[in-house]
């Protein structure tokens, strides 16, 4: 009872020093959002400090507290859900009940969770895609990946290929009544990544590229080489996602060394032969005068960590990297960052890239947003941010699919 007691007590003062922590002033719905914030950080502590004297790894921790909110598939009045595999990777399908004379459209969705954490399962994510189904009269398949650190980079992203591959066959859309012209996929933060990465690959297989109509990506993380962008150095303690936790996090996707954080953390972790990369990251000719403010781009250091680790430099973990002649083969893309995110330069540079090379872009970058409000949509932890960025998703998909 002591022990018990002394944790809770310890919480709530936890909880309270967070809960002060001053917000931007267009924020909306400030209290909310405070006490919201204050119960992630408050978790991650937690986290840091069971991790730290070795009873559970941080990510585990999270993920028991993200697995309190798994929904089962459950079926309604207007749309049939089942959860299945394709091509072995899991998959939850969403298809509307009422009948069509012609083939639907079709969305799949790749979920967050930082490469570590989370499935189609959370009730957030299940609200969304059934949502997007209804409004959409559209056959949605939502897909999960296995999970780092168990597994590190490329399996998520090699997980998500091939149950993209699977539903793209003929024979398969045909099944599930899908236009084959009439097909997005779509994904939120590490779904964002997983998205664009594999909508880049599709590129290399000539009968399936063309029946990816478009891609929406939902402040998606698009880089590792440069950690000092603008978004970074000024949202290193945002709502929700700090600094600190995204890289924790990136790093495990793609190796279980310790040093790689701390090397990111410095900037100083791309090795020498990474040089060529960096024009893309350049983001004194990619970004918008108004989000440079007075800084002025420094080259990074190069060679401060010595192991070297493919997903560095690999365009499967980092979309931004990937050529202008790969780029310009894209189809028409949607892009939603926001304004107190670090990973929103990402989508910035992304948008800019693309456009210059004559890809069809829409970019909306909310300026009272910050990371993973798609996520806050679901009794008793609703946002109207997550809500606004649903319905933004929404209206492009209606018009644009
Ligand atoms: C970044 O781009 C600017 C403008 O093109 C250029 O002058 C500068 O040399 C570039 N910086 C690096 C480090 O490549
Ligand atoms: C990298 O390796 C070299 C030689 O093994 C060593 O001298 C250097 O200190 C190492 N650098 C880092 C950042 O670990
Ligand atoms: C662009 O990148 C693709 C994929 O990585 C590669 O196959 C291709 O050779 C590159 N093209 C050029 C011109 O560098």
């Amino acid at each position: 009872m002591g022990f018990k007691a002394f944790c809770f007590a310890l919480f709530c003062i936890l909880y309270a020093s967070y809960l002060y922590k001053p917000i931007p002033g267009n924020i909306k719905e400030t209290w909310k959002v405070m006490a919201l914030d204050a119960s992630a950080k408050t978790c991650m502590l937690v986290a840091s400090f069971l991790e730290n004297i070795g009873i559970m790894r941080f990510e585990d921790f999270i993920s028991k507290i993200i697995m309190m909110d798994y929904t089962q598939s459950t079926s309604d009045e207007y749309i049939t859900v089942t959860d299945t595999t394709f091509n072995d990777v899991p998959v939850r399908l969403y298809l509307p009940k009422k009948k069509s004379e012609t083939p639907k459209r079709a969305v799949i969705y790749i979920h967050g969770g930082a490469f570590c954490l989370g499935s189609f399962k959370q009730a957030s994510y299940d609200f969304l895609n059934r949502w997007t189904a209804n409004r959409l009269d559209a056959v949605v398949v939502a897909l999960d990946y296995r999970l780092a650190p168990q597994y590190h980079f490329p399996v998520q992203f090699e997980d998500g290929l091939a149950a993209v591959k699977h539903f793209l066959q003929d024979n398969i859309l045909k099944k599930y009544g899908v236009d084959p012209n009439r097909i997005c996929i779509s994904g939120d933060s590490s779904g964002g990544t997983l998205t664009a990465a594999i909508t880049q690959e599709m590129q290399n297989y000539p009968e399936m590229k063309s029946k990816i109509k478009m891609q929406a990506l939902v402040y998606p993380g698009l880089q590792i080489i440069d950690s000092h962008l603008p978004s970074h150095l000024e949202n290193k303690h945002s709502i929700i996602l700090t600094r600190d936790i995204a890289i924790k996090f990136v790093s495990l996707y793609l190796t279980k060394d310790e040093e790689l954080p701390r090397a990111i953390e410095r900037n100083q972790h791309m090795p020498l032969e990474s040089r060529h990369l960096f024009k893309f990251t350049n983001w004194s000719t990619l970004l918008p005068e108004k989000l440079k403010k007075n800084r002025i781009y420094t080259a990074s250091v190069l060679g401060g960590y010595n192991s070297s680790l493919p997903g560095l430099m690999d365009i499967r973990a980092q979309p931004l990297l990937a050529n202008d002649s790969l780029l310009r083969t894209l189809p028409s893309t949607y892009i939603i960052t926001c304004q107190y995110d670090i990973f929103r330069d990402d989508g910035f540079m992304y948008a800019t890239r693309l456009r210059n090379l004559g890809v069809q872009v829409t970019h909306h970058n909310l300026e009272d947003g910050f990371h993973g409000a798609l996520s806050y949509m679901t009794f008793p932890f609703y946002l109207q941010l997550g809500f606004r960025i649903r319905d933004m998703y929404i209206n492009w998909l209606d018009q644009n699919l």
